[in-house]
């Protein structure tokens, strides 16, 4: 064991890194792979926070077993239920029959309904404190981040949280798992793309708990997922709490949906008219092409987005859809929005571009752009001026 693996005098972290994985929760890409943080106490008492997922967990249990010198543990603590974090709790149980499970009262229907498990639990509520010996753990139950159950534990005498998701990260760790010693802008997109693909749909939840935690003295941030924050640990609370409030960074994404390339003209052309504004971040994505999940993250990372898609029987070209609907689902706010619709004979993808725009609390930016057969340079025209409009606003500022 690293000693670098140490957060504190008596703790350390356990963790695993998946670089087998491809998707996460089987649809997520993974190809920087993804660690699952676990964290160990070694008190009076033994302490065990979160666990990982089942097909790691004998590289696992070896870590653990080399700091404990045998000690069996006496308290697992389950910030969070999701198979991630919770797979390895049988296996805990068989070798420590005397451990005590901790979480709240929401953990439990999920130990039995995966495990079995309903013995040996220790129900706590927010604010209940645990003395494990010359350290005292405090529990802060925070629900809806992003599953009912999830809370985070508190090392009152470290200023640690043991935050579970919130604050992760995809990307497994290259060698440290520490903020000041990796590089840093390598986990810039990754954390977005695990806030916004993860956790963005309850991001007024995820926004509220994290204000709450500002009377806490934090030195040091220790997420389930992604490095340990200890150098600058408000560095990922500020960028945490930005992410759930739908700030934005100046720039725009233009996605399309094309089957023969006659959107990808229009979509250009739009693209074309941000940089006439003055925009210089500028992604523009084939959604055939490219994950929704980067394009999900994109559009949570920028001021302004534009949506051109062909149609498909009467409806939004399919991984358009998908995507309309997956920004749907997490209630995309504040972001200033163009679209473009195109069809040959049938209609229907500006109407569901339309339906999205009514769905979400967005800023439509007009005139939305609608053309049948090859792009007229009429709508060619209209498409450049769409994007310098989008761009425009985006330079005005304010997004809300
Ligand atoms: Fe990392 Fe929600 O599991």
């Amino acid at each position: 064991m690293s000693y670098s693996n140490k957060l504190s005098g008596n703790v350390y972290w356990v963790g695993v890194n998946d670089r087998e994985t491809e998707l996460f929760e089987n649809l997520w890409p993974l190809p920087n792979g993804i660690s699952y943080n676990s964290y160990l106490l070694v008190d009076e008492k033994v302490v065990l926070v979160d666990t990982v997922k089942i097909d790691y967990q004998e590289d696992y249990l070896e870590k653990i077993m080399e700091l404990t010198n045998d000690r069996p543990i006496d308290y697992l603590i389950i910030n969070h239920m999701e198979p991630d974090h919770s797979g390895s709790i049988k296996e805990l149980l068989r070798l420590f029959p005397e451990m005590k499970i901790i979480g709240n009262s929401k953990t439990t229907g999920f130990l039995k309904g995966f495990y079995g498990i309903e013995d040996n639990i220790m129900e706590v509520t927010n604010n209940d404190t645990l003395d494990v010996g010359e350290k005292t753990l405090e529990f802060h139950i925070t629900p809806m981040v992003h599953w009912p159950e999830t809370m985070m534990t508190y090392l009152q005498e470290d200023n640690i949280i043991f935050s579970g998701d919130v604050f992760g990260s995809f990307g497994a760790i290259k060698g440290s798992i520490f903020d000041d010693e990796i590089d840093l802008e390598f986990y810039e997109d990754e954390i977005m793309r695990y806030f916004s693909n993860i956790v963005g749909k309850y991001s007024p939840i995820a926004a509220k708990h994290i204000k709450s935690l500002s009377d806490l003295e934090i030195d040091i941030v220790a997420t389930t997922h992604g490095p340990v924050w200890r150098n600058n640990p408000q560095y990922i609370i500020d960028k945490y709490l930005s992410m759930s409030t739908f700030n934005a960074e100046e720039g725009a994404v233009v996605v399309y949906g094309t089957m023969y390339g006659n959107t990808k003209k229009i979509a250009e052309e739009a693209a074309a008219g941000l940089s006439a504004a003055g925009i210089k971040e500028v992604k523009l994505y084939d959604a055939s092409k490219t994950d929704k999940s980067y394009l999900i993250s994109d559009i949570w990372k920028y001021k302004g987005a534009i949506l051109a898609s062909c149609s498909y029987n009467n409806e939004l070209f399919p991984p358009m859809l998908s995507l309309v609907e997956a920004l749907e689902n997490r209630g995309i706010q504040k972001r200033y929005f163009g679209f473009i619709g195109t069809y040959s004979w049938s209609g229907g993808a500006l109407k569901r571009l339309e339906q999205f725009a009514d769905n979400c609390n967005i800023n439509l930016v007009e005139p939305k752009v609608e053309n049948q057969y090859a792009p007229t340079n009429k709508n060619l025209k209209k498409a450049f001026n769409l994007g310098k409009k989008v761009g425009e606003k985006i330079k005005g500022g304010k997004t809300n």
